[in-house]
């Protein structure tokens, strides 16, 4: 059911040019994602909201845009370098590469039935079971039955099998070299003079590190640390009282290895991302405060908000920097997953680069005249996975009554904030001047910035459906009686009612209900 719903959106958002998959034409890139002219619209849209609502209308938080590319002493203070990996495992019966800690789970020593793709490979997994781990199991079909979990309390992921190799942590940061010295000339040369030979493995690792560590960059894996770099830069040029915020959104990577439920989680993403200052000691209430106003802002722009939740992290769950960390969770078709985390990161952040900079970061306050480093809140979004969020919330399917009987209607209840197109301008048919009228009205409508689509294919009640998928909120349509008494019909995407109103008001009307949504 979970995979039904997952399986209709995918190829909503692919046959009406909302998403579709990297590199296509040449089989895809597994976890690179490409947005297409209406889910470039949407997403735009979701991050345009965000940053009205984050920065334009507050004045106690400003913006910044820094770039993807920082010193990579940047990910060494944050702890980006040591810590930020993955379990990962490599499964020895079908080679599968997963993540230990979204694994299935068993109980150790729990009977396992494993399951091969084919027969052929459930023989071929039979024997070498045999050969390499002296466990006997016996086939049926493309199950082998009778293996047991070891004491690890989980299995592989692709085919249940127990027999994997050793954990080992994987960094997530895209590596890739800077400036005009090709690291790889220099490590053939070495190799052609035999300056590698004889070396144990960790001994040519080191090696090989001592050839790129001049050159190495990394994608920035969150947009976080450039407003930390930036603090002092921005405080002191803005004149910024504490608290204040610095917010940013774009795009981070990270070389997940398990990509999963379509965009929800990819190589590439963008984020929006807040760092809040604050004085020490008031950094609960702030945390509270962010909690709430976040949640509220997600609920905002939604059709079920009894689908979003705040959930607090055990201890066992929070990130080395974080004291406090609550998750805005969303009820995706597979379950409740993370949307958003709302961190008290306290002043490790700030510490760590003043540390590793040799810079001053702190603040001064001008009226207790005191000095200090500020702790800081952070509500950390994303927006690739805010737009499944309200693709998966605006997804509707009903029956309605058509001239040939009952049929499906998809609509896509979108706010209209987020809607990639506002409103479609019909005429019912081609001639009689209502093509021109309608183009006229369309260019109204563009020049008060409202995204606007000119519709004159196939017959009207196709145009209308078709609409109701890509989540227009209303049609204006032109008809024999625009040409009498110059009025039109504005119809409602959710409830599908018509009325009549001037075409002299359409713009105004339209203004005014973008305005009260
Ligand atoms: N600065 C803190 C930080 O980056 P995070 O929980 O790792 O925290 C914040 O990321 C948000 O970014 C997540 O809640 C999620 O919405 C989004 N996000 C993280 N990894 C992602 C991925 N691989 N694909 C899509 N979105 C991702």
């Amino acid at each position: 059911m979970a995979d039904d719903l997952m399986q209709k959106i995918i190829s909503l958002c692919k046959r009406r040019g909302f998403v579709f998959q990297s590199s296509e034409i040449y089989g895809g890139l597994k976890s690179a994602y490409d947005y297409g002219p209406l889910g470039v619209e949407m997403k735009r849209n979701l991050m345009n909201a965000w940053w009205r609502d984050t920065v334009h209308s507050r004045e106690d938080v400003v913006g910044l845009d820094a770039s993807i590319i920082m010193h990579p002493k940047v990910w060494q203070a944050s702890g980006h370098l040591s810590g930020f990996s993955d379990p990962l495992v490599d499964c020895k019966v079908c080679k599968e590469r997963f993540r230990a800690d979204k694994a299935p789970q068993v109980e150790p020593g729990q009977e396992v039935t494993l399951e091969l793709a084919d027969k052929g490979r459930a023989k071929t997994a039979l024997t070498y079971i045999d050969e390499q781990f002296g466990v006997k199991l016996e086939r049926s079909g493309r199950q082998l039955i009778g293996a047991k979990a070891g004491n690890r309390s989980y299995v592989c992921p692709n085919c249940r099998s127990p027999f994997m190799s050793d954990e080992r942590n994987f960094n997530l940061m895209f590596r890739s070299f800077y400036g005009p010295v090709d690291p790889m000339g220099a490590l053939a040369s070495a190799i052609e003079s035999g300056e590698f030979n004889g070396l144990s493995g960790t001994d040519l690792r080191a090696k090989l590190d001592g050839f790129t560590k001049d050159s190495t960059v990394y994608l920035r894996p969150e947009t976080a640390q450039a407003m930390f770099v930036q603090y002092a830069n921005i405080q002191q040029s803005m004149s910024l009282k504490i608290p204040f915020g610095i917010a940013q959104a774009g795009k981070s990577f990270r070389n997940e290895i398990t990509v999963e439920h379509f965009i929800f989680r990819s190589c590439e993403f963008e984020q929006m991302e807040m760092e809040f200052f604050c004085e020490p000691g008031t950094e609960d209430e702030w945390f509270e405060y962010w909690k709430e106003t976040r949640m509220s802002w997600w609920q905002k722009f939604a059709n079920n908000p009894e689908n979003f939740r705040v959930r607090s992290h055990e201890a066992s769950e929070l990130a080395h920097y974080a004291k406090g960390c609550y998750d805005v969770e969303y009820r995706f078709p597979w379950g409740w997953d993370e949307l958003e985390g709302i961190a008290n990161r306290t002043d490790y952040d700030l510490r760590k680069h003043a540390e590793h900079s040799g810079s001053k970061i702190e603040y001064f306050d001008p009226v207790e005249r005191k000095r200090y480093t500020p702790y800081v809140i952070e509500p950390a979004a994303g927006a690739t996975r805010g737009v499944l969020t309200y693709l998966c919330d605006a997804y509707h399917e009903e029956e309605v009554e058509g001239p040939k009987g009952t049929d499906t209607r998809v609509v896509l209840k979108l706010h209209p904030q987020l809607a990639p197109v506002k409103v479609a301008v019909m005429p019912l048919v081609k001639k009689n001047g209502m093509p021109e009228k309608a183009r006229a009205l369309v260019n109204d409508l563009f020049r008060r910035g409202i995204n606007a689509s000119f519709d004159a294919q196939n017959a009207i009640g196709k145009r209308y459906r078709r609409h109701d998928e890509i989540g227009t909120p209303w049609c204006l349509t032109i008809d024999g009686q625009t040409l009498e008494d110059g009025t039109i019909t504005i119809r409602d995407r959710d409830t599908m009612e018509q009325r009549r109103i001037a075409i002299d008001d359409a713009v105004t009307e339209i203004e005014t209900l973008l305005r009260n949504d």
